[in-house]
């Protein structure tokens, strides 16, 4: 199959056409009340997954890193890592916790790195925030290219079937924390209204606008860029790193 060309774009338009996707209030809230679970959960697996398979990874790209943590697990763990984000707020937090890393604002979309990767990563339904196929399918390609030959595409996206909407889904955070989940659907696009409760008292809404991207339809797309699918689960590996409504994607180039 042909490949696409792949769009050029300066990385002063990169930046200049950037839109803050979620608020500095809640890029705080996403940090201070424990978000993270996903990401450090998704590292633990990848990490297994990797040295399970004897896969050499030297170069890491976190795509939509939000506060960094997938990255500081791998720095951590001896890769060369670095993460983008839409939300400058997030970049912030990312760079506040380790400025050993390079974070940088971008939209993924369009991001057009120097360098290639061994691993590029997009974890926590950040797929989802896309709003357009037409983005989605810009952005596969565009990891294509970013990747080394052999290197691995790893991401998530909700799982439409799996997923409760119109039903308060309550997830404890500690003691006194707790954030609830309303999510409801119309024409594939889902929102979640996020209450974060504290002492049963409200400190703060937020509403999040995400798209339902049927399974079939990206398995058809990352044919069309000409990856390999090595995994489609609800599971990396283990029982303990599975979240009910997410499927899990890993392809290779
Ligand atoms: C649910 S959070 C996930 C963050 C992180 N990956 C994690 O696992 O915690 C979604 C993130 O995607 C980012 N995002 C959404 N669209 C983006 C885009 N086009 N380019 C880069 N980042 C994007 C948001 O700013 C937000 O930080």
């Amino acid at each position: 199959m042909e490949k696409k060309k792949k769009i050029m774009v300066d990385h002063k338009l990169q930046t200049s056409t950037i839109k803050n996707m979620y608020s500095k209030e809640f890029c705080d809230i996403y940090n201070k009340y424990g978000w993270d679970y996903f990401s450090e959960t998704m590292g633990k697996a990848i990490l297994q997954y990797i040295h399970l398979n004897k896969i050499h990874i030297v170069n890491h790209l976190d795509l939509a890193c939000g506060t960094g943590t997938l990255c500081n697990y791998f720095y951590h763990h001896n890769f060369k890592t670095m993460g983008i984000d839409i939300s400058k707020d997030m970049i912030d937090i990312c760079k506040s916790k380790n400025n050993k890393i390079y974070f940088l604002v971008a939209d993924m979309i369009i991001y057009n790195p120097n360098e290639k990767y061994d691993l590029v990563t997009i974890t926590c339904d950040a797929i989802n925030h896309i709003l357009e196929n037409k983005k989605v399918e810009q952005l596969f390609f565009n990891v294509y290219d970013m990747l080394n030959n052999g290197g691995y595409f790893i991401f998530d996206i909700y799982d439409a079937d799996k997923l409760e909407l119109n039903t308060n889904i309550v997830s404890n955070r500690d003691n006194e924390i707790k954030v609830n989940y309303y999510i409801t659907e119309r024409k594939n696009l889902i929102n979640t209204n996020i209450k974060v409760m504290q002492n049963s008292n409200l400190v703060y809404e937020y509403n999040v606008l995400e798209k339902l991207y049927d399974i079939e339809y990206i398995k058809n797309l990352l044919f069309k860029c000409n990856f390999k699918i090595i995994k489609i689960a609800d599971k990396i590996l283990d029982e303990n790193q599975r979240f009910k409504d997410k499927i899990y994607i890993i392809c290779k180039k």
